[in-house]
């Protein structure tokens, strides 16, 4: 029975469903039912609610992208706010036998598990709003704690130095993308006392909810409010509408999502009665576009897509209006020519940077792009000066691993200037202004620092666990990252403690002379090690064994990298653990670099999918580990 059949069959079975839908839940199919013969994929759309601008925009960008492909057929369901009716929404879909499940989200809390039983089952992409954990295909949306950070600081700017009290409005609780926006919001401001959060309203994302709760606030008050933020610009707008039926003057409004629609974000600004708001791209067709690649089994599937957020308000509104129409048709009939990639690699430390660096260099003569690769071997001024060579140099495209997250205001400053875009490689930096950089391309550290610590103490039962942590270059993300992720795991277990952490530089060298120390030091009281790389791993092996004691067994080691010299270390039982940084970073760098130099939007980050390997895991795959 081909899939044609089983579509015939479905359809039939769907009418007999979508009636019932209709009864419980809205849904809706796009595509003429009758071309069944076309149809290669079935996707199915679950949407908490259809009442928010930013929800409808999001389902408009999917059926545009949809449009554009005669073999996929997409049925829509929408959950009018309801979790549970979502929760059914999504099972129905799944009788539905769909290919692949696209799914929006309200209630973070209640849909993550939902989520997670529907990936072991089909791919699933979660769209626009985020779950906890990790459990789904790929994630594509905003970074909320990013937008509240960007919201305080506008706040801050407008209420200047004498600071003042504002009002937040929350969309919903147990809501991640609410949580994480009020977080970054509610944290930068708590840096500065004198920005004081009088109060904090819950208004489910409307407008009207908004403005009935913040008249009722404020006719009781004597002093209003200098500044509200409201998490999304329908309730900004239900906001200006308190404020104007309460006759209250000079109050701040910020919104967020910037939809160019009728009382969309946009025309509150341009109408002034909100000052600021923040472009959030709903990602509705990049959804569909990786969906397909998904389906279609392509090799390099990220985890992470973060769309860049824009600041609008009053001052850049009318540019911002004007580069987006001239955006639009930019690229339009330019041919795809050469382009000039500087790359400034930090230096040649591990396997990983040696796979690195030939993936960089393949990807580019794949691509047909100029590449000028130059090392800086592991020294942050010889980067700097590397990069301020290709600013002298015109590159169209700079790329770069950055050695440690601080130190490239200046030079970022000087490529800016210079109009020339810069994508970060694997490692992120430290910088206030997060324009200096377009993307970055690379790892969740911090997960990678939980993953490693989850599996010890899912691993390790018995009390008193002593820990040897064998750390990365001080200051570099990796280092800081993976130490708070496998710290934060710890907190929770507090019969894991780490002895001692050396100040490695993830080299073998330095990893077996910081292990000899260690055990000169602890001796066998160490039950386990902890090393931020392979190279360093296998190198604190080897002191191991030089001490007398056995690897793998009197002592555990995990790593990090999970390069095939760790995958022969846990097919020999001398290793126990390794999380895999994916190294091939090189056709995502140039994919990024080509549609920059198209003018095309490209994603703020694209964070790699990656895996973890136990020992019997690397036997059955260290065959196929190429590097
Ligand atoms: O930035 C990634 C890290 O850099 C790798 O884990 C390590 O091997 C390399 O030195």
């Amino acid at each position: 029975m081909n899939k044609k059949m089983i579509f015939g069959t479905v359809l039939l079975g769907t009418s007999m469903c979508l009636f019932l839908l209709y009864m419980f839940g809205q849904t809706e199919m796009n595509g003429s039912a009758s071309n069944q013969q076309e149809v290669d994929y079935v996707i199915g759309v679950s949407q908490p609610n259809l009442l928010e601008p930013w929800q409808v925009l999001m389902n408009e960008e999917l059926k545009n992208e949809v449009a554009k492909h005669e073999n996929i057929r997409v049925i829509y369901t929408d959950a009018a706010q309801s979790t549970e009716q979502q929760i059914r929404d999504i099972q129905t879909l799944k009788e539905y036998g769909i290919d692949l499940l696209i799914v929006s989200i309200d209630n973070s809390s209640d849909l993550t598990p939902v989520i997670s039983d529907m990936y072991k089952e089909i791919p699933v992409i979660v769209l626009g709003r985020g779950v906890t954990g990790y459990n789904y295909t790929l994630y594509i949306g905003s970074d909320y704690y990013f937008i509240g950070e960007t919201a305080a600081k506008a706040a801050m700017n407008l209420l200047g130095n004498k600071g003042g009290s504002i009002v937040e409005i929350q969309g919903i609780t147990n809501a991640l993308q609410a949580e994480e926006r009020s977080k970054g919001f509610q944290e930068t401001l708590h840096k500065n006392p004198a920005y004081k959060i009088s109060d904090v309203l819950v208004a489910n994302w409307q407008r009207d909810d908004a403005e009935d709760q913040l008249k009722q606030v404020l006719q009781h008050r004597d002093n209003p409010p200098d500044l509200i933020y409201a998490h999304n610009d329908a309730m900004a707008l239900g906001a200006y509408r308190a404020i104007q039926a309460l006759g209250l003057k000079d109050i701040i409004i910020i919104g967020s999502d910037g939809v160019n629609k009728h009382n969309g974000g946009l025309q509150l600004v341009q109408e002034k009665k909100i000052y600021t708001t923040f472009i959030t791209p709903t990602g509705g067709k990049e959804a569909i576009q990786y969906a397909i690649e998904i389906l279609e089994k392509k090799e390099v599937i990220p985890k992470k897509i973060i769309l860049r957020n824009h600041e609008i308000n009053e001052t850049n509104i009318k540019n911002y209006l004007k580069e987006k129409e001239v955006a639009v048709h930019s690229h339009e009939g330019v041919k795809d020519h050469s382009i000039t990639l500087g790359f400034a690699q930090v230096g040649n430390e591990s396997e990983f940077r040696a796979a690195n660096t030939q993936s960089i260099v393949e990807a580019a003569k794949e691509a047909g792009v100029e590449l000028l690769l130059k090392n800086a071997d592991n020294d942050q001024e010889k980067q700097i000066e590397i990069i301020r060579e290709f600013i002298k140099q015109k590159v169209d495209v700079i790329a770069f691993s950055p050695k440690v997250e601080h130190g490239w205001e200046e030079v970022l400053r000087e490529a800016k200037e210079a109009g020339i875009p810069v994508i970060l490689s694997d490692r992120e930096i430290n910088v206030k202004d997060s324009s200096l950089w377009t993307s970055f391309i690379g790892s969740d550290f911090v997960e990678e620092g939980r993953r490693a610590a989850r599996w010890l103490v899912n691993e390790e039962a018995s009390e008193g666990v002593h820990i040897i942590e064998l750390e990365g270059t001080r200051n570099s993300a990796p280092a800081e990252g993976r130490k708070q992720g496998f710290e934060e795991i710890l907190a929770e277990n507090p019969n894991f403690k780490i002895l001692e952490s050396y100040q490695g530089d993830f080299t073998h060298e330095i990893g077996k002379k910081m292990m000899k120390n260690a055990l000169d030091q602890y001796g066998k009281d160490i039950d386990v090690v902890y090393a931020h790389n392979d190279d360093m791993a296998i190198g604190a092996i080897e002191a191991i064994e030089e001490f007398g004691l056995q690897p793998g067994s009197d002592i555990r080691i995990i790593s990090i990298d999970a390069t095939k010299k760790a995958f022969r270390a846990l097919s020999t039982g001398k290793l126990n653990f390794s999380v895999e940084c994916n190294p091939l970073l090189g056709p995502q760098i140039m994919k990024s670099a080509k549609d920059l130099v198209l003018g095309k939007e490209i994603p703020m980050k694209i964070i790699t999918a990656e895996r973890t390997f136990t020992q019997e895991e690397a036997g059955k795959e260290i065959k196929k580990r190429n590097y």
